[in-house]
């Protein structure tokens, strides 16, 4: 019998490619770039099964294609805000995620952040490089204290209640955080974490704010200027999720004018391009989008996506179908 045949929108970890190369029939994108709205079509159109990921737009224009082939989209990747899900659903496709094993990287760099923000950890970087370092002196780049500030975080999956968990223990961070419902007692009990009853309530209270919550279109712009007001003017904005949940225009504005101390983003509303606004301001750290990129994680997230293939052409129940 003919192996299935698999499309790879961008590079994976070697080892991963190697697994899926022994079990189908498989194209790799060999170049690693950025694939063309015709190119994603002709996946689809020609492959049983196309593997995209975060940076590979999937609209309605590009699902509804006609003759296609494919049956399963297998995103290697947790969000999956980039795949227009109800095109998807009307066409019958089958969506798969891969949650779970980039929690502890995710939250790592939601941690990093936060410490590079209330630190000045880049802009001492730079100022060292620049060679405008003066020398120790008492009042030089005064920063903010982390230890035993309000950690609150807003969206308290897996990711949020890692960083938490580092945050509180490592860090001795009060926790807040905000989820519509309730956490379970025995997360918040180890944590001592208190619900917000609203997002406003958790953005006064907070030293620093953690973003946990899906993009799309229900969390566009969650974090706008009348949020922004509501922060302390010492705290600091950290964003792991999606660049689309924070109003960078709004958000550049409040950094310019010191409305808040800072902020660190790993995440941007239409990266890779990031605004320009941000480039010139000194208490903002970008990274680009690394929350998951460690090895260990990514070859984790190309299992999940093994998996999820496998047990997709086993007729098998399948773990992580998004719908
Ligand atoms: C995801 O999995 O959604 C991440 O943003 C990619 O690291």
């Amino acid at each position: 019998m003919s192996k299935p045949k698999v499309f790879v929108t961008r590079r994976w970890p070697a080892l991963v490619e190697e697994k899926l190369k022994a079990l189908y029939e498989v194209t790799l994108n060999t170049d690693d770039r950025l694939l063309t709205a015709g190119e994603l079509k002709f996946a689809l159109q020609n492959y049983d099964a196309v593997c995209p990921t975060v940076c590979d737009a999937l609209s309605a224009d590009i699902i509804n294609v006609d003759n296609k082939r494919c049956k399963i989209l297998g995103n290697f990747g947790v969000g999956y805000n980039h795949i227009d899900i109800n095109a998807a659903k009307r066409q019958g496709l089958v969506v798969t995620n891969t949650p779970g094993v980039l929690t502890h990287s995710t939250a790592d760099i939601a941690m990093t952040l936060l410490l590079m923000s209330a630190r000045r950890g880049a802009e001492g970087d730079r100022l060292v490089r620049a060679k405008q370092w003066q020398g120790w002196c008492p009042t030089h780049m005064l920063s903010s204290d982390v230890t035993g500030a309000t950690l609150g975080l807003i969206g308290f999956g897996r990711i949020a209640q890692a960083m938490a968990k580092k945050a509180h223990h490592g860090f001795g961070m009060k926790i807040v955080y905000f989820k519509p419902s309730p956490a379970d007692e025995y997360v918040t009990d180890d944590l001592k974490a208190t619900r917000c009853n609203s997002i406003e309530e958790l953005l006064q209270l907070s030293d620093f704010v953690s973003l946990h919550c899906p993009g799309g279109d229900a969390t566009r712009h969650l974090i706008n200027a009348g949020m922004l007001k509501l922060m302390k003017p010492s705290a600091h904005l950290i964003n792991t999720a999606r660049g689309d949940v924070v109003d960078s225009v709004a958000l550049i504005a409040a950094l310019k004018n010191n409305k808040i101390a800072g902020a660190g983003l790993d995440v941007y509303e239409g990266e890779p391009d990031v605004h320009e606004g941000f480039l010139a301001l000194n208490n903002v750290t970008l990274l680009p989008h690394l929350g998951s990129a460690t090895l260990g994680t990514r070859t984790a997230m190309g299992e999940k996506v093994l998996a999820n293939l496998a047990a997709f052409f086993a007729g098998d129940h399948l773990l992580d179908q998004v719908f």
